[in-house]
């Protein structure tokens, strides 16, 4: 055998091994308790006539079921991390394979973006059916469809961001985001750089409602500081039009430590290069 087709036969053993690992971990993860707990704040968050919802008629409550039925959910991840050296992301992507399941969200409606994913994990997440974004879209992604948007433990720009983008009572109804809890992050930065540098976290924890999902003392590097969070339509339409309207797209100027990777800009060809 060729020195070649020995490392194609071993990096095909280390894909096939990493992907019975991620199966493993989905059976570990779907016998605990807390699963349990994780799967029913889902399915209570997602439900249109979820029960922070204003009373409805049983009229409006069929419909909304109706609703539910043809109004498939999408989902987002940005985040994961590498999950074929990072145990915690490992734990982070079978969590979210089942919840893709709980929420009957096709695998291919799920697209991932992490610009640390290598072209080996790419490759895996592909073969499990999940869809790769290969553009950084640094967060900035407009909800049209209900959509589960999975950020665990990423930098508070791209919250922010995502924040930005669906700034209007329509979008945001349609966001659910389980990722780092917004109460917790207004408890451990500066106020006044919280306001400053993430206005649209620091606006949104007083207009979403956050359910701390459980987390089992062993795993706590995986999911603590977790929450599913929504925006309510009853709680945003009853706000004066003015908190919608002065939304400029978040710039960070004052972040020396911006915890994201932005985008790259595409280099401008200039006569003093010669470059033409
Ligand atoms: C603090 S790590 C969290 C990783 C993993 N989820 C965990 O809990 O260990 C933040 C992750 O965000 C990723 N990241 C940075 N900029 C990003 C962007 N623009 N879009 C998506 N992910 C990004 C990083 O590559 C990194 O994997």
């Amino acid at each position: 055998m060729s020195s070649d087709s020995v490392e194609e036969w071993q990096e095909q053993l280390d894909v096939e091994k990493l992907v019975r690992r991620i199966r493993d971990t989905v059976s570990e993860l779907r016998a605990g308790e807390f699963w349990q707990q994780w799967k029913n704040q889902l399915l209570v968050s997602t439900s249109p006539s979820r029960p922070s919802d204003s009373i409805k008629t049983e009229g409006q409550q069929e419909k909304d079921t109706e609703a539910t039925v043809r109004q498939q959910l999408e989902c987002v991840c940005y985040g994961l991390g590498s999950f074929s050296s990072c145990v915690s992301a490992r734990y982070q992507l079978a969590m979210l394979l089942l919840l893709l399941d709980a929420g009957h969200i096709p695998l291919k409606d799920c697209a991932l973006y992490d610009p640390a994913f290598t072209v080996a994990e790419k490759d895996i997440l592909r073969e499990l059916g999940l869809t790769v974004l290969t553009q950084n879209e640094e967060g900035k992604r407009l909800a049209t469809k209900p959509t589960l948007f999975y950020l665990m433990h990423c930098g508070k720009a791209l919250y922010n961001n995502l924040l930005w983008q669906n700034w209007n009572p329509h979008c945001l109804s349609l966001v659910t985001i389980i990722g780092n809890c917004f109460s917790g992050i207004r408890e451990r930065t500066i106020e006044r750089e919280l306001k400053r540098d993430y206005s649209y976290i620091s606006r949104a924890v007083d207009l979403c409602e956050e359910r701390l999902l459980p987390c089992p003392s062993r795993l706590v590097d995986v999911f603590s500081d977790t929450a599913i969070i929504t925006f309510p339509s009853d709680r945003l339409n009853k706000l004066p039009s003015s908190t919608w309207t002065d939304s400029p797209e978040p710039q960070y100027q004052h972040c020396s430590d911006l915890e994201i990777i932005l985008k790259q800009t595409p280099v401008l060809d200039s006569p003093e290069t010669g470059l033409s």
